[in-house]
């Protein structure tokens, strides 16, 4: 099958299995086990940050962030389409008691700055204080551009608000951009990023903080069910990411831009962001091409638009296999139109 429905849906690699394999483990919920502070102390260092907890998930990792900087009954301004928004079965609000302040994104992926300054509330005991902003990058595949995260970090700090960012795609961005993550993370005081997308690992995620706030973390992280204990086993797919699988997301960027390319030849409309392909369609036809590219042995999500996704287990005769896949579908329904 080629499956194009998520970067979530990659096996772990031969060299990948071994490491988890051959993993030294402890208990880390004692702070013991040396695989999972070996992982931690290497993401610290890659991306610029005093110190890094590891998570389970990016939902958990997210969560424990905000419930860090936020306590009950406080606010983080975030963007309507921000994953911790719609797609974290509003755990902020359930779990955290933190009020979600909603921005527009916007078709950029950013948020108005203005509109983000204007949503702060002042302090007056009417309203809930606004401690955080959070922004997400990549957002659906687009990078957030250089300066407006400067801008942001900057409107962050003017206004006294911390800033956290959901880069569960960050090594996206980073390669879309020819930069280091440390340079595109410098001035948000917490980072997640997910091991388990693109760089290929079965699960994990790390938080990137300074200690104070790492330390209030795995409280959070505790609290929520997170403290794993001999998780060096998956500690260890996800150094393994770091170091092998980074560089490589050029190919799936590449792969996405082949795709695209092929799906704008058979006349269709698409947008191409990192490694994602978003192809303008009805729900209906989603519907329908989802269920015959399957029996072509091809998955995807039948929803509008179709989010198309490149992987470490898709290559260049996948994405060619894809697009056949494709072609006869549209061939057909235009013979039937
Ligand atoms: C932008 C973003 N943030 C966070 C997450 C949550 O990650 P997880 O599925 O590991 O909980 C996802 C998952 O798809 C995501 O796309």
């Amino acid at each position: 099958m080629v499956d194009l429905r998520s970067d979530t849906v990659t096996r772990p690699s031969a060299g990948m299995r071994k490491a988890m394999h051959d993993a030294e483990v402890g208990d880390d919920v004692f702070g013991d086990d040396p695989t999972v502070n070996r992982l931690q102390e290497h993401a610290a260092a890659l991306f610029g940050f005093e110190a890094a907890l590891f998570f389970p998930t990016g939902t958990q990792s997210n969560l424990a962030a905000l419930m860090s900087h936020c306590q009950r009954g406080e606010e983080v301004i975030l963007g309507s389409e921000a994953h911790s928004y719609r797609y974290e079965a509003g755990g902020l609000a359930v779990l955290g008691s933190i009020q979600p302040q909603v921005v527009p994104n916007r078709p950029d992926g950013t948020l108005g700055l203005a509109e983000v300054e204007s949503a702060i509330k002042p302090d007056d005991p009417h309203f809930p204080r606004t401690r955080l902003l959070a922004l997400e990058n990549t957002i659906t595949g687009r990078v957030l551009p250089r300066k407006y995260l400067a801008d942001a970090v900057d409107l962050a700090k003017r206004k006294k608000l911390a800033i956290h960012l959901d880069g569960a795609r960050i090594f996206n961005a980073a390669i879309a951009q020819d930069m280091k993550v440390k340079d595109l993370c410098a001035g948000f005081d917490s980072v997640s990023s997910c091991l388990s997308k693109g760089l290929g690992a079965p699960a994990g995620t790390v938080l990137l903080g300074n200690q104070k706030f790492i330390g209030e973390a795995r409280r959070a992280r505790k609290i929520l069910g997170g403290g794993m204990r001999q998780a060096g086993v998956i500690a260890a797919a996800g150094l393994y990411a770091l170091q092998n699988n980074v560089a490589r997301l050029r190919e799936d960027h590449d792969n996405a831009a082949r795709l695209a390319k092929g799906l704008r030849e058979l006349g269709l409309e698409v947008q191409l962001n990192t490694n994602m392909v978003l192809l303008k369609i009805s729900a209906a036809t989603a519907v329908s091409l989802a269920a015959q590219l399957q029996r072509a042995g091809v998955l995807v999500l039948p929803r509008a638009p179709m989010r198309l996704v490149t992987h470490l287990d898709v290559d260049t005769a996948a994405i060619d296999r894809a697009l056949a896949g494709f072609q006869a579908f549209f061939a057909r329904s235009a013979q039937l139109g």
